[in-house]
């Protein structure tokens, strides 16, 4: 296993088309300053689906935005880490190679696509004016494929559909422009936040499945935002657990879903009863997660967990490997950050 490789705890796959390696990004307020994302590294192999899950305010955005180099003003900025796009330091890169790489190569879908679309622009001209700051198309070209792609989503009657606003769109077909756009420019790395909070189950199944579609039709790598386990339990291979800025537990989807390690993971997914969990005697967790502004010393999650002890108050526990399980599918190896994770003998 690589350096690199092992620093993420993935298997030695080749070179990862993103890499992260101990991302921190601070933001500054009124209270004080908050560390959104804490010591955060992940790769993300070709074909491969990444969920990042946490509670709201667990720093999911943050991160993306963080990759993206799309942080909101001058109070919230990147102090420390490696952001690689097929081995390219993005952190390092000028202002306009990075404009360029986004869209391009790294494209993200957002959280709420109202804000993210124009309301003042046609969403056809939209995604063909996206088309025409990357790629030297004609107009005509551009608005041609803007509508293929609006029909590659679902989306009925993508030529008189292209002609609307983001206003007179629903929910779920403006989730579906937002995925048009984010794939216009086939990029090797796709990051939807939250793809289908806001909408209804019906509508939220649909919306899964073209991301699902525009996957497979894609030759890389996904990362799946969500603070819904039971979305991508059948979607992604992989699994990070985030809470407060800090990943407190990773792996393959499957072995954590079944075994989760760390009593939030268990807590977190014994709030989705749809889910089939084996693991028995989950609890929900009471509580809301703190603000990470100002350096406690202990464990984060601590204040709210059952099995804490002095030790979880003082010590920040560190993201260990997880020994004794058995080889994953997935890339990322087992890990979690608890003194106290919970073993088989203790379900
Ligand atoms: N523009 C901002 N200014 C100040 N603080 C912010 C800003 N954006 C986010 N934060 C703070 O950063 C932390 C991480 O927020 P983030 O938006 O990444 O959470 P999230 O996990 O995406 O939550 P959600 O599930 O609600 O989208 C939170 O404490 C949040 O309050
Ligand atoms: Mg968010």
């Amino acid at each position: 296993m690589s350096e690199r490789a092992a620093a993420a705890g993935t298997a030695d796959r080749g070179e990862p088309l993103l890499s992260v390696r101990n991302l921190r990004t601070e933001i500054d307020t009124d209270d004080g300053t908050l560390v959104a994302v804490n010591d955060i590294s992940l790769d993300l192999f070709a074909d491969e689906v990444l969920a990042v899950v946490g509670e709201s305010g667990s720093g999911k955005t943050m991160l993306a935005l963080s990759i993206l180099g799309l942080l909101p003003g001058p109070r919230a900025r990147t102090t420390a880490g490696e952001v690689r796009l097929a081995g390219e330091d993005l952190l390092a890169a000028s202002p306009l190679r990075r404009r360029r790489a986004r869209g391009a190569e790294i494209a993200m879908i957002f959280q709420d696509p109202l804000t993210a679309l124009n309301p003042v622009h046609r969403v056809g001209d939209q995604i063909a004016e996206m088309l025409r700051a990357h790629r030297p198309v004609r107009k005509r070209y551009a608005r041609l494929r803007a509508e293929d792609l609006l029909e590659r989503v679902g989306i009925p009657d993508a030529d008189r559909r292209a002609r609307c606003y983001p206003h007179e769109l629903s929910g779920g077909m403006r989730q579906r422009v937002m995925i048009a756009m984010a794939v216009a420019l086939d990029p090797v790395v796709l990051i939807a936040d939250e793809p289908t909070t806001a909408l209804d189950a019906t509508v939220q199944a649909q919306v899964l499945e073209v991301l699902s579609e525009v996957r497979q039709r894609m030759s890389g790598a996904m990362m799946i935002i969500t603070h819904d386990l039971g979305v991508v339990a059948g979607t992604a291979d992989s699994v990070m657990v985030m809470y407060a800025g800090h990943c407190v537990e990773r792996g393959g989807v499957h072995d954590v879903y079944r075994r989760p390690s760390h009593p939030y993971t268990a807590g977190l997914l014994a709030a989705v009863p749809r889910l089939n969990i084996t693991a028995a005697r989950l609890t929900p967790i009471a509580g809301s997660p703190p603000v990470p502004v100002g350096t406690t010393p202990g464990c984060s999650f601590a204040p709210r967990c059952p099995l804490a002890t002095d030790l979880c108050e003082q010590q920040r526990p560190g993201l260990g490997r997880l020994k004794g399980l058995p080889v994953s599918a997935s890339s990322m190896e087992a890990a979690v950050a608890c003194h106290h994770p919970i073993t088989e003998g203790r379900r």
